[in-house]
C-alpha cells in the first residue's frame, strides 16, 4: 500500500512543491486548498493543474475552516501523514485584514485537529514561521528560546496555533511537529514576496521599496532546500524515540518545534544585488522606513534539524535567485 498525506495549502508555494516532491516519491496526496484570492489565482491554478497531472493527486476546492469538512474528509481518507500548510500567510496583510487570519488560521487548525481526534493519523506536521520570535534579539533564533513577544497579528495567531496543537498532542497523544520556516524563497514563488516583486520591477525598470533603509537581515531558505527538512521530518516522530541534545520536545506530549532555516542571514541590499546579477539589470532603489510589524533580523540555529534529520540547508542566495529568475521569466514569457 502507498502511504497517503492529506496537504492542506496544496496549491500554494510550499504546497505545491511538497506535493510534487512526494507524489514522484509514490504516496498519494489528497490535496486540499482554498484557491483564495489573497495573491493571483491564476498561479495557484497553474501549480494544481501541474499537479493534477499524476494520478497519485486528488484536489480538494474546500476552506480549511469549514464546520466538520476536515473531519469528514480525514474519516474517508484516513491518511497516515498530514501537513498543514494552509493559512493566511503575510505579515503586512494581518495588520489591515486580521479576521482573515482568525478564519483560516485558528479556526482553520481548531478543525484539522478535531478532524484528527476522531481519525489520528501517524504524524500531523503543521507550519508555523519565524516570526514568532518577534522582539527577541538573541540571535540565531534557537527553537528553546523563549518566543512570547510577537510583533504582528499574523505571529501571534502561528504562536497560538503551536499552543493549541500542543494541547491537543498532550490530551489526544497525537504526535505533531510544528515547522517554523525562515523566509522561503524558490521558483513558483509568492508574488507578496521581496524576491518575486523586486524581480518584477527591476526587469520592467520600476523602482523597488527597500524598508528599513537596506538595513535588514533575512535568513532565506530555499524551497528544495526546506522541503527535504519537510520530508526527513516525516519519519521523526515525537515521542517515538528519546529527546536530543537542546531538543524542544514536550516533556508531556508527543510533540515539538523545530525551525528550517538556512543558518547565514544575508543582508537586503546583497540580495538584492544576487537578483542584479541574475537578471542583468540595476536596481533602483527607493529607500522607505521600517514597516509596522516587520523585525530588522532573522537568523535560524539549524542544529535541532541537523540533530534529527541529518540534514542542513544548503542552497545558497545567488543560486536560489538565479533558478528563481530563470522560472519567474519562463512563467511569463520574458
Ligand atoms: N513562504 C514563507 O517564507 C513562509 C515563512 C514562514 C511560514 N510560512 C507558512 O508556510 C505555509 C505555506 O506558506 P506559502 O508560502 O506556501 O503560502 P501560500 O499562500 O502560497 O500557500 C498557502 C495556501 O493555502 C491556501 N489557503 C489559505 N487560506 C486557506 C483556507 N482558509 N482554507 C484552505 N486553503 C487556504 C491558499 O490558497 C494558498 O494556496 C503557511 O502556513 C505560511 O504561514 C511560510
Amino acid at each position: 500500500m502507498p502511504h497517503n498525506m492529506l496537504l492542506t495549502g496544496a496549491a500554494g508555494f510550499i504546497g505545491s512543491h511538497l506535493a510534487q516532491r512526494m507524489l514522484d516519491a509514490g504516496w498519494r496526496v489528497t490535496g486540499l486548498d482554498s484557491l483564495n484570492d489573497y495573491y493571483d489565482v491564476a498561479l495557484k491554478e497553474a501549480r494544481r493543474d501541474l499537479l493534477l497531472r499524476a494520478p497519485g493527486f486528488r484536489f480538494v476546492h474546500a476552506k480549511v475552516e469549514e464546520p466538520g469538512l476536515l473531519r469528514d474528509l480525514m474519516a474517508t481518507e484516513h491518511p497516515d501523514v498530514v501537513v498543514h500548510l494552509a493559512a493566511q500567510a503575510g505579515v503586512r496583510y494581518s495588520i489591515d485584514n486580521p479576521r482573515a487570519y482568525v478564519e483560516a488560521n485558528l479556526l482553520g487548525t481548531f478543525e484539522l485537529l478535531e478532524a484528527a481526534r476522531a481519525t489520528p493519523p501517524r504524524h500531523m506536521l503543521l507550519a508555523s514561521t519565524s516570526s514568532v520570535y518577534g522582539a527577541n534579539t538573541a540571535m540565531p533564533y534557537a527553537e528553546a528560546d523563549k518566543a512570547d513577544m510577537p510583533m504582528s497579528f499574523y505571529a501571534a495567531t502561528k504562536k497560538a496555533n503551536e499552543a493549541i496543537t500542543h494541547s491537543y498532542a498532550h490530551l489526544y497523544g497525537l504526535p505533531m511537529t510544528m515547522f517554523r520556516f525562515f523566509t522561503v524563497y524558490g521558483p513558483w514563488g509568492r508574488p507578496d514576496m521581496a524576491l518575486f516583486k523586486f524581480t518584477a520591477n527591476i526587469l520592467q525598470g520600476a523602482p523597488i521599496d527597500v524598508y528599513n533603509m537596506g538595513d535588514m537581515r533575512r535568513d532565506f531558505t530555499y524551497v528544495d532546500d526546506l522541503v527535504e527538512g519537510i520530508v526527513r521530518l516525516v519519519d521523526v516522530i515525537p515521542g517515538s524515540r528519546a529527546a536530543v541534545e537542546g531538543d524542544s520536545l514536550s516533556p508531556v506530549a508527543p510533540w515539538r518545534v523545530v525551525n528550517i532555516g538556512n543558518g547565514a542571514p544575508v543582508q537586503l541590499l546583497d540580495f538584492i544585488r544576487a537578483i542584479e546579477a541574475a537578471t542583468g539589470r540595476r536596481a533602483i532603489l527607493n529607500m522607505m522606513p521600517m514597516q509596522a510589524g516587520d523585525v530588522p533580523a532573522t537568523w535560524a540555529d539549524s542544529t535541532l534539524l541537523n540533530r534529527l534529520t541529518d540534514y542542513r540547508p544548503q542552497t545558497d542566495i545567488a543560486e536560489g535567485v538565479a533558478r528563481f529568475v530563470a522560472w519567474y521569466r519562463d512563467y511569463h514569457g520574458i
